[in-house]
């Protein structure tokens, strides 16, 4: 049985980088629901023990429809993660988020279609199982995070509400423009199921997105494209790790 008490990051598009960590060792889980996406990443960031994960594999070859978003989050529940900070790339549906900002996410719209969505395949008898999701990401997390980007001076947006699709392909621009009537502020294709498993497996969940284009509802720009994404978020990342490794030096 691994010790509680460790921090887990789920390091989605460029926001994976294992030189975070010191003292890294590898670590292989399986989970009665299979695989994590990769090896999880076990080491040290300011003397506090941390576990990394991939989401999308180290190499990136996994597409979100096929993270297995249940073995992710028991395979870090297992090793000891009794918390965990999620990075995303996010495109922005306001013109007030601007390319390179920081978003503390506190609530998420799942337009996901084809998913696991729960632990639990079947019900004990007279045991059914239905997890509360109105906050569904943690507050407590969530300050910190607030607290660290007004600490280092980072461009964010203390809350708002992500819409996760399917994927792999980006909106169309009805979808756009349906998705920002709906009260969406940015759009990504991973953070639904991983933040509503979480919170089924009781772990305390925050996510910090990071946005890199304004999707297709800009009729003055041309459309998002993954070269975009790229780009922009590799001229950025370095504001997430930052972020990370100021909020983890704070924690309790
Ligand atoms: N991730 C980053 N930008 C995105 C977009 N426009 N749509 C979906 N996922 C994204």
């Amino acid at each position: 049985m691994s010790k509680t008490g460790k921090i887990g990051i789920i390091g989605g598009s460029g926001l994976d980088d294992p030189d975070l960590l010191r003292d890294a060792r590898d670590v292989e889980m399986g989970t009665p629901y299979g695989k994590p996406s990769a090896l999880l990443k076990e080491g040290t960031i300011e003397g506090r023990e941390v576990v990394l994960l991939a989401r999308h594999g180290r190499e990136h070859t996994i597409p979100p429809t096929f993270v297995n978003y249940r073995a992710n989050i028991k395979a870090l529940k297992d090793i000891g993660c009794d918390r965990i900070l999620a990075t995303t790339a996010c495109g922005s549906l306001r013109e007030e988020i601007g390319r390179g900002d920081l978003v503390i996410l506190d609530q998420f719209i799942d337009f996901t279609r084809r998913r696991q969505v729960s632990f639990f395949d079947e019900f004990e008898p007279h045991g059914a199982v239905h997890t509360a999701m109105a906050d569904p990401f943690d507050a407590n997390l969530r300050g910190r995070l607030n607290g660290a980007c007004d600490k280092l001076g980072l461009t964010h947006h203390n809350t708002g509400t992500v819409i996760t699709i399917e994927g792999s392909r980006f909106s169309t621009r009805a979808e756009s423009n349906m998705f920002r009537m709906w009260g969406a502020d940015v759009i990504n294709m991973s953070v639904a199921p991983e933040c509503l498993l979480a919170n089924e497996a009781g772990i305390p969940y925050a996510a910090v997105a990071m946005s890199t284009d304004y999707d297709c509802w800009k009729t003055d720009e041309a459309p998002v494209t993954w070269d975009e994404i790229l780009e922009v978020f590799r001229g950025n990342v370095e504001k997430v790790t930052s972020l990370l490794v100021e909020v983890i030096r704070e924690l309790d």
